[in-house]
């Protein structure tokens, strides 16, 4: 039998999710299942790249688990596993940190907002975060990796960093593609449509949360920045629509053209009313399951210990090739 292509992806848990990280990530994550080997992961070692109250990530992690299940992963077709439950991807970091370039990290993007906002903690775990993603990815032998629009850049240092190590110390590393939707892979604030939607964004009213309730959607989305053109339409001199649009088309399934059509001579107002509903309806089931997910505490622990398990194994063999071949004696 032909082995099944490789999957890995994940999250990093870092208080609230918008539903930028559910369109652009999670919710591709699902289909995925039944045709790959997938491994998603709760990537709890980048979180701590910026400050975390330590009672708080620990909380973070497992509401993250309980939204990963309510999404719609399932642990009996997909690994599922808290990154620091599986040592190899530390130590795997600290090997390609040794042929990753200064030159290289100091140019992604993220890293350069990053280190903007925060000045005063600009640490060093910050400047190696792509190398620590890279290690995520290359350690499971990777094919594909279903991100947003923002993780371009990171997936372009995993494959130059395996590409690097392969040539240097011969084939080891598979090299991943990014896995990228033309619709949904950038979702925008709601109350700046040049910036991306984000849970770190000042003003609340730019994002939604995954767990945020009717009446926060509905306030949010009437409060969302249009334009004065008034007209449902899908252009990109109306960049607000434009992305209450791409939400609308995929929370209901429905097509642009359709919701054109649906709203032609319509004004802002119902339009919004209708997807503020669109919204509602398209996370009450994931918002049920969650609680239901959260009062199983011991259900969640058997997930996340089974996962480690599996992941470990993988990882296991990925590091011990990449240890003998840089030269380290094996015990
Ligand atoms: P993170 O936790 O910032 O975001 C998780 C996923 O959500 C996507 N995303 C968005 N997609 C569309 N529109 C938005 N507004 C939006 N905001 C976020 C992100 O692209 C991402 O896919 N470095 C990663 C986590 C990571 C990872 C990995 C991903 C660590 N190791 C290995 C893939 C493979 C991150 O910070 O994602």
């Amino acid at each position: 039998m032909e082995e099944r292509k490789v999957v890995f992806s994940g999250v990093q848990p870092s208080g609230a999710l918008t539903i930028g990280n559910y369109i652009g990530a999670i919710r591709n994550w699902i289909d995925l299942q039944d045709e790959y080997e997938c491994f998603y992961c709760i990537v709890d070692l980048h979180a701590i790249t910026v400050p975390q109250e330590p009672k708080e990530l620990r909380k973070n992690t497992l509401n993250l688990l309980a939204l990963y299940l309510a999404s719609g992963l399932d642990p009996e077709k997909s690994t599922i596993f808290i990154q620091s439950h599986v040592s190899a991807h530390s130590e795997l970091t600290w090997v390609l940190n040794s042929i990753s370039y200064m030159g290289q990290l100091s140019r992604m993007t993220q890293f350069k907002e990053k280190s903007q906002r925060s000045e005063a903690n600009l640490n060093a775990a910050l400047f190696t975060y792509p190398v620590l993603m890279a290690s995520d990815i290359l350690l499971y032998q990777t094919d594909l990796v279903p991100v947003g629009e923002d993780q371009k850049q990171h997936l372009e240092l995993a494959r130059d960093l395996g590409e690097r190590f392969n040539s240097k110390y011969s084939e080891t590393f598979k090299i991943p593609e990014p896995l990228i939707k033309k619709v949904g892979a950038k979702i925008m604030s709601l109350q700046n449509p040049e910036s991306k939607m984000s849970k770190s964004d000042a003003d609340e009213n730019g994002y939604i949360l995954l767990l945020d309730k009717p009446d926060a959607i509905r306030r949010k989305i009437k409060r969302a920045v249009t334009d004065s053109i008034g007209e449902v339409k899908y252009r990109d001199e109306q960049p607000g629509i434009k992305n209450l649009m791409n939400i609308y088309s995929i929370f209901s399934g429905e097509s642009i053209e359709n919701i054109e059509a649906k709203y032609e001579g319509e004004g802002y107002g119902k339009f919004k009313e209708d997807l503020a509903e669109v919204v509602i309806e398209g996370l009450r089931p994931m918002q049920e399951k969650y609680d239901y997910y959260m009062k199983n505490k011991d259900y969640l622990e058997e997930v996340y210990k089974n996962g480690a398990e599996k992941a470990e194994r993988v990882a296991r063999k990925t590091l011990r090739k990449v240890y003998k071949k840089v030269g380290f004696i094996p015990r």
